[in-house]
């Protein structure tokens, strides 16, 4: 057998561009790559691109010219463009960046292997479709190596909600949700791999329809494996939480007390111009609802300041609905206008002024996830070790609530929950004590 060529793939952006590098690694997997953490050893370079702010976007064109002199020194290395910058932008990228062999859309990666082929020929290839066939069912199976306790799985994809302000309609194409009994195989796929918590994405993860009862339908029939022992879900839409997933958050035991429900604004006037189809005070209620059925959850959220058109006035909204619903943990943006949205049509507002109203947020923001992290100290909570520490005897797992926890454990304890008391808070983690 020939030698293994070597596979880096660096992944941008979200969860979803995880479990497609993932999968990527997988599908030419086939074509006898291995995985390499090491970028100069590569025989393939592929950017999972990220969209979502302009930042985000340049980066990967910075990357690209920082890829030169290794394509240089290396002809043979083939340098491959995915996700949503491949997506929104694959010509161009093309045209921008002659050292690109292949440009490949989030809908249409299964294809990797045959386009794979076509540039070891010394050709170029460029698919961006949104294909009709199932990406996922063109590829395998999960592989059977042993892997790591956690694991992400994508069940629904896409979005139908056009914000005002975001690409993701338009590099993930309509939302289409995956079919009920390939996620519970490939989720027994998991869990007989060592996986004990499964984190399921979407773009707009609550409005999954391939299981009756929806989302809640799906996680009750997950619960119902043995050896998987958490459940967690991302990203949903205030919107789409329908009372039985309200009811599931309250009463399924292995669903995890953590919910990711972005808001963006507390503004009635820039959620109508977000295009977010709902009020301040519906999100309040919502909160209210979810917390009468859950009281310990910890909530996030994510904001955007700066908007189009959001005065001081605005701004002071959405101050105050943090105040009131005190957010655990939360993820804040400055606006960021994207070619072929609506919003990038409106007049923007000056630098300065987005600068100040993002440092005031964060600072509010960092306080609430502070004084959470903080009353954590003293109680018992449940813990999955993911990884060693760097001092000796530490090992490193998630709480519930998702906070990082160092604990003094055996080596033993990696891949299982064990109960932790919290004795310490730092600045972006809890220490604690091995109960049993
Ligand atoms: N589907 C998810 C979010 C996907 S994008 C949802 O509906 O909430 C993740 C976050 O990026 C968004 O919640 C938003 O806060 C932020 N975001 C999206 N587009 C943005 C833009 N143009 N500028 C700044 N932040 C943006
Ligand atoms: Fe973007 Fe809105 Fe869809 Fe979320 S719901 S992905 S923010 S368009
Ligand atoms: Fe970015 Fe695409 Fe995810 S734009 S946030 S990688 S869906």
């Amino acid at each position: 057998m020939s030698e293994p060529k070597k596979l880096f793939i660096k992944t941008y952006g979200c969860q979803m561009n995880v479990y497609d590098s993932e999968r990527m690694a997988e599908a030419l997997g086939g074509k006898g790559y291995v995985e390499t953490k090491v970028q100069e050893e590569a025989d393939m370079i592929l950017l999972n691109t990220c969209h979502i702010r302009e930042k985000a976007a340049e980066k990967v064109y910075s990357d690209l010219g920082r890829l030169r002199p290794l394509k240089e020194a290396k002809p043979d290395l083939k340098i491959g463009v995915a996700g949503c910058v491949a997506q929104a932008e694959g010509e161009e990228i093309m045209r921008r960046a002659p050292l690109v062999d292949l440009v490949v859309g989030p809908q249409s990666y299964h294809r990797l292997p045959a386009m794979e082929d076509a540039v070891r020929r010394g050709g170029k290839a460029l698919d961006t479709d949104f294909p009709e066939e199932d990406k996922f069912e063109k590829l395998k199976g999960r592989p059977k190596a042993h892997r790591g306790p956690t694991a992400f799985l994508t069940v629904q994809e896409g979005c139908d909600k056009f914000c005002a302000f975001c690409v993701v309609p338009y590099t993930r194409g309509a939302e289409v949700s995956r079919p009920a009994d390939r996620i519970l195989r490939e989720a027994h796929e998991l869990v007989e791999a060592g996986v004990r918590e499964i984190t399921l994405l979407g773009q707009n993860v609550n409005a999954y329809h391939g299981h009756e009862g929806g989302l809640a339908g799906l996680i009750w029939a997950l619960a119902e494996i043995d050896g998987l022992e958490r459940i967690r879900f991302t990203t949903s839409h205030p919107n789409d939480m329908d009372e039985a997933l309200v009811a599931a958050i309250g009463e399924c035991g292995k669903l995890m007390p953590y919910l990711h429900l972005p808001v963006q604004s507390g503004s009635d006037r820039i959620l109508k111009a977000m295009n977010r189809k709902h009020t301040a005070a519906e999100y309040l209620d919502l909160i209210g609802r979810i917390r009468a059925a859950r009281p310990d959850l910890l909530l996030s959220s994510d904001f955007i300041v700066g908007f189009p058109g959001e005065t001081d006035q605005d701004f002071e909204a959405t101050m105050d609905l943090i105040r009131t619903v005190n957010f655990g943990q939360a993820y804040s943006f400055k606006y960021s206008s994207r070619p072929g949205t609506p919003a990038a049509e409106k007049a923007q507002l000056p630098e300065a002024v987005k600068n100040e109203r993002l440092a005031r947020l964060q600072a509010l923001l960092t306080e609430q996830q502070r004084a959470a992290q903080n009353s954590m100290v003293g109680r018992e909570v449940g813990v999955l070790f993911e990884k060693a520490g760097r001092l000796k005897g530490q090992m490193i797992g998630k709480s519930d609530f998702l906070h990082a926890v160092y604990v003094q454990a055996p080596i033993e304890a990696l891949g299982q929950i064990r109960r932790v008391r919290i004795t310490e808070s730092a600045p972006n983690s809890l220490g604690g004590v091995l109960i049993d």
